[in-house]
């Protein structure tokens, strides 16, 4: 497709942005909670997918190394779940300098208190064991991600449940320099913003239909540091033994069970067939004979099947790091040549615009 008619198509459809920290391999978390519907919506939105390499030094300072390798992998895991880079933008937070300009102007439209009182901060913190000590940049990050956000004017973005706070967020700020900078009546609804002058539209958090799936210890939403998280990439018979490992406390195959309890999670989530999944909801809460063994056989069945072609499109990029940075090299100047249209809009309104600027950035030099 030429940029012309990749420009066109962009133009008449809704923008939607989301992404990832890279902190390692995605999970299953991530596909149904995000991934999935993004895949769906590449074919019918403008779709951005940030790569969020500077939000991993926010407690990884110390390991850049391994956060430009799992920059990479983030790659390989949304072109493996079904991103087409044709369709898609996938680009890195750290080739997009503008968002950082963004953020120190947002870091003033939001009080101190209010970024630290931010649930999903306030999680990390415990979950992640940070104590007292963790940087400043920490809770700046909240701030940067509605830039990240902003910055491409999206209308939607999909996420898990565990991000909606940052979008409360973002919605804030933009509603407040929309008023504070271009004249919007503070009374204005939200999908009155952009028509009223705004520079920025407020944009939705869209929750995927599994906001929270749950890890196989049945216990913690499904995460890579606690250990309980089933790869993109885990080979079938390790898909098995993960699945085998999911904790219901059923004790016999004639107790009746409570569909509520993670097993169940993964049956709805993952078995495709809805009469199956009625069938097995019903035999369970009777407890009609049917072992949580043989239930988790179906689950990872189900889970390796869905899978298998996406281990496929994987390895066609293992080993190919130059296929990766191509996608990435497109990707950037895409989202570079977006971002610098807001910045010089937010510039101007307020008052910040002396001269006109692009960037001497571009993503086919070498370094
Ligand atoms: N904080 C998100 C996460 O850890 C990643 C992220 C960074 C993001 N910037 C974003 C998600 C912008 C959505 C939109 O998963």
């Amino acid at each position: 497709m030429n940029a012309a008619d990749s420009h066109a198509r962009a133009a008449s459809k809704s923008r939607i942005l989301t992404g990832d920290t890279p902190t390692g391999r995605l999970h299953l978390g991530h596909w149904v909670g995000s991934a999935k519907r993004r895949v769906q919506l590449q074919h019918t939105h403008d779709c951005y997918f940030i790569v969020a390499n500077y939000h991993a030094f926010t407690t990884r300072a110390d390991k850049p190394k391994e956060i430009r390798g799992d920059s990479l992998e983030i790659v390989r895991d949304l072109i493996a779940m079904g991103i087409d880079p044709d369709l898609s933008t996938i680009f890195l937070q750290s080739e997009v300098p503008t968002i950082h300009e963004l953020t120190f102007l947002f870091a003033m439209l939001l009080p101190f208190n209010r970024v630290l009182r931010n649930p999903t901060l306030k999680d990390e913190i415990k979950v992640k064991d940070l104590g007292e000590t963790y940087s400043f940049g920490f809770p700046l990050y909240a701030v940067g991600q509605c830039a990240d956000i902003l910055s491409f004017r999206p209308e939607g973005v999909p996420v898990g449940e565990d991000q909606v706070p940052h979008l409360e967020m973002t919605r804030e700020v933009a509603r407040r320099f929309n008023h504070m900078y271009c004249g919007v009546n503070e009374k204005a609804e939200d999908h009155e913003h952009v028509q009223l002058g705004g520079v920025f539209p407020v944009p939705r958090a869209e929750v995927g239909e599994v906001g929270r799936l749950m890890g196989v210890d049945g216990k913690n939403k499904m995460s890579k540091s606690l250990g309980n998280a089933i790869f993109i990439s885990d080979p079938p018979k390790e898909v098995e033994k993960k699945v085998m490992r999911i904790f219901t406390g059923r004790q016999s195959a004639t107790e009746p069970g409570d569909v509520k309890n993670a097993l169940f999670q993964y049956v709805e989530a993952f078995i495709p067939d809805a009469a199956r999944v009625e069938e097995l909801k019903d035999l369970y809460t009777r407890g009609d004979n049917i072992g949580d063994g043989h239930i988790k056989k179906e689950v990872a069945q189900a889970i390796n099947t869905l899978l298998a072609p996406m281990q496929k499109r994987r390895a066609a990029l293992e080993g190919r790091d130059d296929l990766v940075m191509d996608i990435l090299r497109s990707g950037c100047r895409k989202a570079n040549v977006t971002a610098e249209i807001t910045l010089e809009a937010a510039r101007k309104a307020a008052g910040l615009h002396f001269f006109a600027r692009t960037l001497a950035y571009s993503a086919d030099s070498k370094i």
